[in-house]
């Protein structure tokens, strides 16, 4: 089909979209949104007024399958809409590990597109307008096609840039090299080039994209250039750089230098654990031991100070005993995360991890993510003390969800701040802008204070 016939087909239609998982699939909605609207198209608030449904999928833990043909399900009840006809489509991760197999499960889908076909949705949309026929592309693509496509970011003063697609890591429990494909990094000058565009666009904080960033150009060079990247990025302009996420095996002394010597660089680190205990680290294939991730967190702190440490803790990998589980907690507590991610392990069909036998009871792992979640909620409490009568400069995203007259945004430590609009001014003055704000409560996953002096 040509690309006149798509657009003339696609032209004038809305469509609606549900991201789940990680980032990454965050930034593929914005891009398949781009080109929609770039087509014509308009966002619709609701799958009821949408003449397209797009769902896109993240395939990292069990639920989301369940969750993903409940959706789509109900989209069967929806009114039929003003052009007549309803598209559903289903793209990310789910869409590239079952391809033609998810119809099995769902039958009201007309169009299913894997993780590298994003610069061709805009056809397989057209065609399903088109015929009664199901179009499916789940391909291996072309990276820099989708970082070419138009861009439609949800905030205008943050970009989500990604650095590279894939992993070659291969951890026992993880799926995601199976559905995201090895390890692809964009050419160095097209991400500074991207992110000097930003700059110029108004875009105040970008943060950069891959699952090990820490690898970043390994697969064109040899050898990793994470840290160059970080510096050139940090010479455009902007003022806020985050990444995410880093591997612990492959973040180097260079890197850790870097972060401390660009001052765009934020002073917080999203480092992977998984596990405290070596032994089931060696399971997961991590490549490192707790000692390893230890001393790593000790050369961080030695050149940034303060840092923020983030991370993502697995409970419940096969065969981890109370004693694995004890070494975990201790190494959360050791470290003082100010925040992490905590799963119950999902077993993943087709991953090394889903032939080791487990008779551990659910309640017993229910009980040690509880007791994890506890223990981060005390690491996060005392590490958002160290904030408490400091002056922040405050990135304001919008106003908080409980109350409009409450300016909310993120300090460089990622940590989320709150403060009453000032007397006689809107929220408008300050969305988008760097504000100071004089901390004088501290919880446990916020800040709150007053704003001191005039938006930046
Ligand atoms: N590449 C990133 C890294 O290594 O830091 C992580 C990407 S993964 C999408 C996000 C997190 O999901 C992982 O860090 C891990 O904690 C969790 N995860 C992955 N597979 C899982 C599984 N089978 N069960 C539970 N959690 C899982
Ligand atoms: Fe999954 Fe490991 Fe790759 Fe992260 S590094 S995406 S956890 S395989
Ligand atoms: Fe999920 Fe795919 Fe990301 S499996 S976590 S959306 S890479």
């Amino acid at each position: 089909m040509s690309h006149q016939d798509t657009q003339s087909i696609l032209a004038g239609k809305t469509y609606f979209i549900r991201t789940f998982g990680c980032q990454m699939n965050l930034h593929d909605s914005e891009r398949v949104s781009g080109l929609l609207d770039s087509l014509g198209c308009f966002l619709a608030a609701d799958p009821a007024d949408a003449d397209i449904v797009i769902f896109m999928t993240c395939c990292v833990r069990e639920a989301a399958d369940q969750r993903l043909y409940g959706q789509c399900s109900s989209c069967k009840s929806l009114p039929v809409p003003p052009s007549g006809k309803r598209v559903i489509a289903v793209g990310g991760c789910i869409a590239q590990r079952d391809g033609e197999r998810l119809l099995s499960h769902i039958d009201n889908v007309d169009v299913i597109f894997g993780t590298q076909a994003i610069a061709h949705v805009d056809e397989l949309l057209a065609q399903a307008f088109e015929d009664d026929e199901r179009h499916i592309d789940t391909a291996e693509g072309d990276l820099p096609a989708a970082t070419t496509l138009p861009w439609h970011r949800e905030q205008p003063f943050h970009a989500w840039v990604p650095i590279m697609t894939g992993c070659n890591n291969f951890c026992t429990y993880c799926i995601v090299p199976y559905v995201r494909g090895r390890e692809k990094s964009r050419p160095f000058d097209a991400i500074v080039d991207e992110v000097a565009g930003l700059v110029r666009c108004g875009v105040r904080e970008v943060t950069l994209l891959g699952q090990n960033v820490n690898s970043y150009g390994r697969d064109v060079h040899g050898e990793p250039r994470f840290a160059e990247l970080l510096r050139a990025v940090g010479e455009t302009g902007i003022e806020r750089i985050r990444f995410t996420s880093s591997h612990p095996k492959d973040l180097s002394l260079q890197t850790i230098e870097t972060m401390a010597e660009v001052p765009a660089v934020m002073p917080h680190l999203q480092l992977a654990v998984q596990s405290g205990s070596s032994r089931i680290l060696k399971l997961m294939n991590r490549r490192y031991s707790r000692e390893d991730y230890l001393r790593l967190v000790d050369a961080v702190r030695e050149r940034i100070p303060g840092i923020a440490l983030t991370t993502d803790i697995i409970v419940g990998f096969p065969g981890e005993t109370e004693e694995d589980f004890e070494q975990t907690l201790s190494l959360a507590e050791e470290v003082g995360y100010a925040q992490a991610f905590t799963f119950i392990y999902s077993r993943r069909e087709g991953t090394p991890a889903a032939k080791i036998e487990d008779s551990t009871p659910r309640e017993v792992i229910q009980e040690r993510f509880d007791r994890l979640v506890k223990a981060i909620e005390g690491t996060a409490y005392a590490f958002n003390q160290h904030e408490l009568g400091q002056r922040v400069p405050v990135l304001v995203e919008g106003a908080s969800k409980k109350d409009a007259r409450i300016l909310q945004g993120k300090s460089p430590k990622n940590q989320t701040v709150h403060a009453p609009i000032p007397e006689g001014a809107s929220l408008d003055m300050y969305v988008g802008h760097i504000v100071d704000v004089d901390v004088d409560v501290a919880r446990t996953w916020y800040l709150s204070g007053t704003v001191a002096g005039d938006p930046r």
